[in-house]
C-alpha cells in the first residue's frame, strides 16, 4: 500500500482500498461542485479582505477555482475515488493549477462548515427551480380550468357519486394545493439561506475572519450565531424533504384520479399517444404510465424524509460522518420532484383529453341531485332533516322502479310533498345543481369564475 496524502503525517499508512471506497462520497457529492467552487471563492475573497492572505494570493485562488469550474463544465474534471470527496478534489486540483498558494485556501475553514455551505447553496438554488416548475404546473391547471368552467364532472365522497362539479373547480383544487407548496418552499428557503461558513470544524477559528463578508458575497441573508449549531444543523434539509413529500402527495393524488378517469369504468379522459404507453403482449392496451410512475415515485421521497429524521435523532454535537448521508436523500428527492412536476405538467398540457360527452352523460345518470331536492323543500320551509328523509324514500322508490329523479311525474312529486311544483325539474338539472352552489369557495359557476381570476392574479403577482 502506498502512503496516502490526504491526511496529516499522523497517519503512517494508507486506507484499505475497500474502506476508501466505503468512505468516499465523490461519486455523488460531485453534484455540489459548482456550489463548492462558489463557496470557496467567497472564502478566498474574505481571507484576502481581512488580510489573512495577500490580495494577490486571493486573486490567484479565485482564478484557479474559476479554471476548475470551466474544466468541469467541459467535462475535463472527473476526480476519482482517491479524492474522497468534492472538497478534497477541488483543493487538490487547485494546488496543481496555482501551486503552493492553493494550500492556503483551507485556512480558517473546515470541511464541516464547507459542506454545510455547499448544501445550503445547492438547496437554495434547487428550491427556486422547483418553485418555477410548480408555477408552470399551476399555469397549465389554470388554463385547463379556464376552458372547462361549464364542463361538469361527477363529484365523489367515499368514491361514491355525491354532487356534480364544475371540472374547473376540481382542477383548481390542485392549483390551490400547489399554491401552498409554492408558498411553503419560499418560507423554507428563508431558513436554508443562513451561512454556516466560518463556523470551522465546530468551535469557530483563531483567525480574524469576517463571516458577514463571505455571507454577503454568497447572498446569504444571515449567519448562524452558534458555530456548533451551524455545522450540525440539518433542520433545513428535513423541512425541505417534508415540503417535497407534500408536493408528491398532491401529485400522487392527481395521478390517482387521472388513472381512474382513464379506465374504461370511468372513461372521463382519453390519454393522447404522446403521453401513454402500450403493452408488450396485449395489443389493445393504452397505459397511464406517467401518472402511475409519479404515484410510485412518491414513496421514495417519503423514505428520504424518514431516513433523514432517523439519521439526526441520535447524533451528538457536532459534525458526525453520518451527515454525509444527507446528500443522496436530498439529491434524489430534488431530481424526483422536478421530474414528476415536469411530467405531470406535460401530461396536463397535451396528454389528456376530457371526454365531455361522456362527462355530461355521467352527471345525468345518477342521484347526485338528491341533496338539491332536499334543499328545495327546506327552502320552502320543510325542516331539512324531514326533507332529507322524504328524499331518501323517493330515491329508494326510484331505484326499485329503475328510474331517476328527473323521470318522476309532477304527480309523483306532489304525492311526496305538496309544496313541490313544476320548477323542481329545472332545480335538479346538473347544470342548475352546480350553478346553485354559489356559496364562497363553492362550485357555482360564478364562484369558479371569481376563483379563476384570483388564481391568475396570484401567479402574476410576484
Ligand atoms: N464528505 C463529507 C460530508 O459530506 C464532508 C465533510 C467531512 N468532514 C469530516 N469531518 N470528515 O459530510
Amino acid at each position: 500500500m502506498t502512503k496516502q496524502t490526504t491526511w496529516s503525517q499522523r497517519f503512517e499508512s494508507a486506507l484499505h482500498p475497500a474502506i476508501a471506497r466505503f468512505n468516499a462520497s465523490i461519486n455523488f457529492d460531485i453534484e455540489l461542485i459548482e456550489y463548492d467552487l462558489t463557496g470557496s471563492i467567497a472564502h478566498a475573497k474574505m481571507l484576502a479582505h481581512v488580510g489573512i492572505i495577500s490580495p494577490e494570493e486571493g486573486e490567484q485562488l479565485v482564478v484557479g477555482l474559476e479554471q476548475i469550474r470551466s474544466e468541469y463544465r467541459q467535462g475535463k474534471f472527473t476526480p476519482g475515488i482517491d479524492a474522497e470527496d468534492v472538497h478534497f478534489a477541488v483543493e487538490r486540483r487547485l494546488t496543481e493549477i496555482v501551486g503552493d498558494v492553493g494550500k492556503k485556501l483551507h485556512t480558517a475553514r473546515s470541511r464541516n462548515d464547507q459542506v454545510g455551505t455547499d448544501t445550503r447553496l445547492y438547496l437554495r438554488d434547487q428550491i427556486s427551480q422547483i418553485r418555477t416548475h410548480l408555477r408552470e404546473c399551476q399555469l397549465v391547471l389554470l388554463n385547463l380550468a379556464q376552458d372547462n368552467v361549464e364542463t361538469l364532472i361527477p363529484g365523489y365522497t367515499h368514491l361514491q357519486r355525491a354532487q356534480p362539479l364544475s371540472l374547473a373547480h376540481h382542477l383548481l383544487a390542485y392549483f390551490e394545493m400547489l399554491e401552498r407548496d409554492w408558498v411553503r418552499l419560499g418560507q423554507i428557503q428563508e431558513r436554508v439561506n443562513i451561512s454556516p461558513l466560518g463556523c470551522g470544524a465546530l468551535a469557530g477559528t483563531t483567525f480574524p475572519i469576517d463571516r458577514h463578508y463571505s455571507a454577503n458575497l454568497l447572498d446569504f441573508a444571515s449567519v448562524y450565531s452558534n458555530s456548533l449549531d451551524g455545522v450540525s444543523d440539518r433542520d433545513f434539509a428535513i423541512e425541505f424533504l417534508s415540503a417535497a413529500s407534500l408536493i408528491m402527495v398532491h401529485l400522487s393524488r392527481l395521478s390517482e384520479e387521472i388513472i381512474l378517469w382513464a379506465s374504461q369504468e370511468f372513461s372521463f379522459v382519453t390519454l393522447k399517444d404522446s403521453c401513454a404507453t402500450g403493452s408488450s403482449i396485449m395489443p389493445q392496451k393504452k397505459n397511464p404510465d406517467v401518472p402511475e410512475l409519479v404515484r410510485g415515485k412518491t414513496g421514495r421521497v417519503f423514505g428520504h424524509l424518514q431516513a433523514l429524521l432517523v439519521l439526526m435523532k441520535g447524533l451528538p454535537l457536532a459534525y458526525n460522518k453520518d451527515l454525509q448521508e444527507d446528500k443522496e436523500a436530498l439529491f434524489d428527492s430534488v431530481r424526483t420532484v422536478k421530474g414528476c412536476l415536469e411530467a405531470i405538467t406535460i401530461l396536463l398540457r397535451e396528454g389528456l383529453e376530457f371526454r365531455t360527452q361522456r362527462l355530461a352523460q355521467a352527471v345525468n345518470e345518477d342521484f347526485s341531485n338528491a341533496t338539491d331536492v332536499a334543499d328545495y323543500l327546506a327552502a320552502k320551509g320543510v325542516p331539512f332533516r324531514e326533507a332529507y328523509n322524504l328524499v331518501g324514500k323517493i330515491v329508494r322508490t326510484c331505484l326499485m322502479a329503475g328510474k331517476l329523479l328527473k323521470d318522476l311525474t309532477l304527480q309523483d312529486w306532489q304525492e311526496l310533498h305538496p309544496a313541490i311544483e313544476e320548477d323542481i325539474y329545472q332545480a335538479i338539472t346538473p347544470t342548475q345543481v352546480v350553478a346553485a352552489r354559489n356559496s364562497y369557495g363553492g362550485t357555482g359557476f360564478e364562484q369558479v369564475r371569481q376563483a379563476l381570476e384570483n388564481a391568475r392574479a396570484k401567479i402574476i403577482a410576484e
